[in-house]
């Protein structure tokens, strides 16, 4: 693969993309004049998200905040509502000031206007300037990555490698394509475990299809250990109103969700549980059992207790909780025949 053989690989790569790419949601208007908003929104949702999941929880989105207006005039609870599922609460509330903000003062039309709005990052920016504003910049996340690392053989691609080599490959006629082919390409042929070389576009260029194992290129990064967080929380109520409480430290600070407290280093589950009951004025009842959720740097591990007495109830279902107390609170229905007689 030399500069030389560019031309060539950009054609064989878009024409792969106008015959194969994927028919998605966000992919409103014509090329390189998206709907600015409907690709903000889907690339902020789709950085944390599998494209599958994401198709869904953006329709969800649009729904409730069809326009940057909607968005921008609607309250914060409200976009985290809808925001629900979708991990990272922060990314919602950087859309709500984002919205704010384009709502007085216009929507932008280059990078380095949406480059300057709260949350846009290059990768957010970049997307948003190639797709809806034609403009010639090069996206990096983990698909261009891993294609460009296998194209040019190279084990061990640093962030400024990639950017450097999507940057050179970029088409300047058609960025917006140009991305998304990349974005597809990994997503459904250059995959991480079973590349499908039979069916790629730039498979006479590609090194390590050549080397024979394409599968092994980039090296698998060294990932931050895992950190293990136990923690007991006390169901007040019911599935639908139930005391809930807005979260505070290394727990999914922000939202709101069941009562908690984590467990100190060497406390036992049931001094942790004397303490939460102690605050809320509460008495246990009995376990309704355990639940864990995984995010990227942590495993949270809550034993989940139903409880009686303690502050007033919140409905549930008007309140933003994170997967975590969606499963925690899915126990009530399971278990709570077994802790409370019928009336
Ligand atoms: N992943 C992130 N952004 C995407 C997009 N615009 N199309 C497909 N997959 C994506």
């Amino acid at each position: 693969m030399t500069l030389s053989d560019l031309p060539a690989l950009r054609t064989a790569l878009l024409a792969w993309f106008d015959r194969a790419g994927r028919a998605l949601p966000w992919r409103v208007g014509p090329e390189g004049r998206r709907d600015p908003y409907r690709v903000w929104v889907s690339e902020v949702l789709l950085q944390q998200t599998q494209v599958a999941r994401g198709r869904m929880y953006f329709e969800r989105f649009l729904e409730a905040f069809p326009t940057v207006q909607a968005l921008a005039d609607a309250p914060i609870e409200a976009v985290l509502k809808a925001w629900e599922g979708c991990g990272y609460y922060a990314r919602a509330r950087n859309l709500h000031r984002a919205a704010g903000v384009m709502a007085r003062e216009g929507v932008p039309t280059t990078y380095d206007g949406w480059r300057a709005l709260p949350g846009v990052g290059p990768y957010t920016a970049a997307a948003v300037a190639s797709l809806a504003c034609g403009e010639a910049r090069a996206v990096n996340d983990g698909n261009v990555r891993r294609v460009l690392a296998r194209l040019h053989g190279e084990r061990q691609p640093t962030a400024a490698w990639v950017q450097a080599r999507a940057d050179e490959l970029l088409d300047p006629t058609r960025p917006g394509a140009c991305n998304e082919a990349l974005m597809d390409l990994g997503a459904t042929v250059c995959i991480p475990k079973a590349p499908k070389c039979g069916e790629c576009p730039l498979r006479r260029w590609c090194v390590a299809c050549q080397l024979g194992d394409p599968a092994s290129f980039p090296a698998p990064k060294v990932r931050a250990a895992v950190r293990e967080v136990r923690a007991v929380a006390l169901l007040l109520g019911d599935a639908q109103e139930a005391v809930l409480e807005r979260r505070a430290g290394s727990l999914l600070g922000g939202l709101m969700g069941l009562p908690t407290e984590v467990l100190e280093e060497g406390e036992s589950e049931g001094d942790a549980l004397t303490r939460l009951a102690a605050r809320l004025g509460a008495t246990v009842a009995g376990e309704l059992g355990t639940v864990t959720h995984s995010m990227t740097h942590r495993r949270v591990t809550l034993t989940v207790y139903a409880g009686v007495g303690g502050p007033a109830r919140s409905r549930v279902t008007e309140a933003a909780l994170s997967r975590l107390d969606h499963k925690a609170l899915a126990l009530w229905e399971q278990r709570r025949a077994s802790l409370f007689a019928p009336a």
